[in-house]
């Protein structure tokens, strides 16, 4: 079979260990992979290349995508479909591994169902919020940078007595935030998930002045709301642009809060937006394992043609879901809520 290789929507740490896993499987079983580029442009007529061993080889640790990527979606352009069409009239592929979000599993779905082009897709995301597996790989790689920086903001913190506030990624949801605060021992953490109000925060920074800890490190989830005691919640976007998908260009929570946190305690509050270095460099050797696990199950799907499927993590095991029942977002766990909560203020 000839199966071509993509990666869609945003970087993430580990899709050069999945694309490589995928060729290296393929290869094995007798398959001859095709590299196309920038996401589902590659498939619409953009280029393409060979994906040998040795177009993988070297690229296990190396951050972002050897087959670069893009927020095309077929069905989106007027003339997608058509392009795509065409081009299987022409280089025929006999499947495609599509390696991206939420979004890029939808157009999976659609092009398997509505075009018959057999597709098996890997989830992406160092947001963490693709339903029907546990974890996605680059997750633990963004927590593993953020928890850094935690550590990293403590000193100032500490030495000025200050309250230093953390925007990590997540869309609208809070996972990056809620295992990296864990992790770095965060005084509160705000996620969408989770309406604490300003005067909720500004209780945690007064109850540490109390028993004699005059800094605070908060960590604040990009997608989080600000909330009043009285019931008032608002968005505090830095911007109202969307991405190609559509997607709100999400940030600025931070510094909202900063201010609202420093007008309440009076105690000075700075904000770091930490941004895209969670996405970029080397992934974590727990997500190059991950990735190479996904990339593995997904070159045995493909060959078993079991098309319409998503490699998936379940518990301890690697395995598959069909693509119809990955829609929407998946939220933290309420257990995981309960734990952070033990820790704040
Ligand atoms: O989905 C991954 C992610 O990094 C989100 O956490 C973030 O909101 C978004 O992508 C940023 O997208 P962009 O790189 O297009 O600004």
């Amino acid at each position: 079979m000839r199966v071509g290789v993509l990666t869609a929507g945003g970087d993430c740490p580990g899709l050069n260990a999945v694309i490589r896993a995928s060729v290296r499987r393929l290869s094995e079983l007798g398959h001859e992979p095709v590299g196309l580029e920038r996401g589902f442009e590659g498939l619409a007529g953009g280029s393409r290349r060979s994906l040998d061993n040795g177009a993988v080889s070297g690229t296990l640790h190396v951050g972002g995508t050897i087959l670069s990527t893009s927020g095309y979606d077929p069905f989106f352009e007027e003339d997608g479909v058509e392009r795509v069409q065409t081009a299987q009239r022409d280089d025929p592929l006999d499947g495609v591994i599509a390696i991206g979000g939420e979004h890029t599993m939808e157009v999976a779905r659609r092009l398997t169902e509505e075009l018959e082009l057999p597709v098996v897709g890997v989830p992406k995301t160092i947001d963490n919020d693709v339903p029907q597996t546990d974890y996605t790989f680059g997750f633990d790689t963004a927590v593993y940078v953020a928890t850094e920086a935690i550590d990293r903001l403590h000193s100032t913190a500490e030495s000025h007595d200050r309250v230093m506030v953390l925007e990590v990624m997540g869309r609208e949801t809070g996972w990056i935030a809620l295992f990296a605060g864990v992790a770095g021992g965060a005084d509160g953490i705000l996620i969408p998930e989770l309406e604490l109000t300003v005067e909720d925060l500004a209780g945690f920074v007064e109850s540490r002045r109390a028993r004699g800890k005059d800094f605070s490190v908060i960590v604040v989830a990009e997608g989080a709301k600000l909330a009043f005691a009285d019931g008032e919640s608002r968005d505090a976007k830095a911007t109202d642009e969307t991405d190609a998908y559509g997607y709100a260009r999400l940030g600025g929570i931070g510094r909202a809060v900063a201010a609202e946190l420093e007008e309440r305690t009076g105690c000075e509050s700075r904000t770091t937006e930490l941004g895209h270095l969670q996405r970029g460099g080397t992934p974590t050797p727990a997500d190059r394992v991950l990735a190479t696990r996904y990339g593995i199950r997904a070159a045995e799907l493909a060959h078993e043609e079991r098309f319409g499927e998503m490699a998936a993590l379940r518990g301890a095991e690697m395995t598959s879901v069909p693509l119809a029942d990955v829609r929407g977002r998946k939220s933290v766990d309420l257990g995981f809520l309960e734990m952070a909560r033990t820790f704040f203020g």
